[in-house]
């Protein structure tokens, strides 16, 4: 972290997981276990038909509720989609793009993932841009490679000012559900790699200021370690994201000097 520059932000991913009617004990639990002291951005991002849910039980202890996908179509004939300005209205602040499941089940490709992007900035929502390498790639040693690529193609015709409100995820493929974390250092080299090749297009000052968060596998007992590397702004949790004392201890995590 270094919240000299940049915003610290610990974002909920539940997926396909949880109700709207039980998100008000979650809250209450969440609540109850959370440091009296804000020392980042907290987020829940859920499936977009719980959004409102959120948003009223998450208002006592400054939850924003965040969608998990947007289409890149403005409005009209496109069944079943959901679009930035819907999500917008009913007051989602964040969304997830380009989250490897949605690469991986829905064909979702970088040029979409932009496309996304851009659909939500237009209408005010940070997108969370997820990029990240699978185990094959890892092990080919084309993780940078790969992973610059990614944020590349997600940024394209994306503009400093708007590059403010963005923020981006290194969730490593194979660290996703699996209870393999990516080690600190690992996850570090990543995140500064990210930071350099944004550097390298918007310049020193846009590249210091992006959150880059870390996803795959944190928890509650890794979290304090990762959130201590210098380029690791936060974290977007999964599975323990489910369980309000392990998301609290998280948040709690980034209570360390940075
Ligand atoms: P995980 O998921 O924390 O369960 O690994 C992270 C994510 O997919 O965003």
């Amino acid at each position: 972290m270094n919240r000299k520059y940049r915003k610290t932000v610990i974002a909920g991913n539940w997926k396909m997981n949880q109700l709207a009617s039980t998100i008000k004990p979650f809250m209450e639990e969440l609540k109850a276990n959370l440091p009296k002291n804000k020392t980042c951005d907290i987020v829940l991002c859920t499936p977009a038909v719980m959004v409102p849910a959120m948003i009223k039980a998450g208002k006592d202890c400054k939850v924003a509720a965040g969608a998990q996908d947007v289409s890149k179509y403005e409005k009209g004939a496109y069944t079943g989609e959901v679009s930035a300005d819907q999500l917008a209205d009913i007051g989602a602040k964040y969304c997830i793009v380009g989250h490897s499941e949605r690469r991986q089940y829905h064909g979702e490709d970088d040029m979409l993932v932009n496309a996304k992007a851009k659909a939500l900035l237009a209408k005010g929502i940070t997108p969370i841009i997820c990029v990240g390498e699978s185990l094959e790639q890892r092990e080919m040693d084309l993780t940078m490679e790969y992973v610059a690529y990614q944020v590349k193609a997600a940024l394209s015709g994306i503009d400093a000012a708007q590059l403010r409100h963005c923020i981006i995820a290194y969730e490593p493929i194979w660290a996703i559900g699996t209870g393999k974390t990516a080690t600190a250092e690992q996850a570090q080299e990543v995140c500064e790699g990210i930071r350099a090749v944004i550097r390298k297009i918007y310049g020193a000052r846009p590249a210091r200021a992006v959150s880059i968060l870390y996803g795959g596998s944190m928890n509650a007992k890794n979290a304090a370690e990762l959130l201590a590397q210098p380029d690791i702004d936060g974290g977007l949790i999964g599975g323990a994201s489910l369980k309000p004392v392990d998301f609290a201890t998280i948040v709690a995590a980034t209570a360390q000097e940075a």
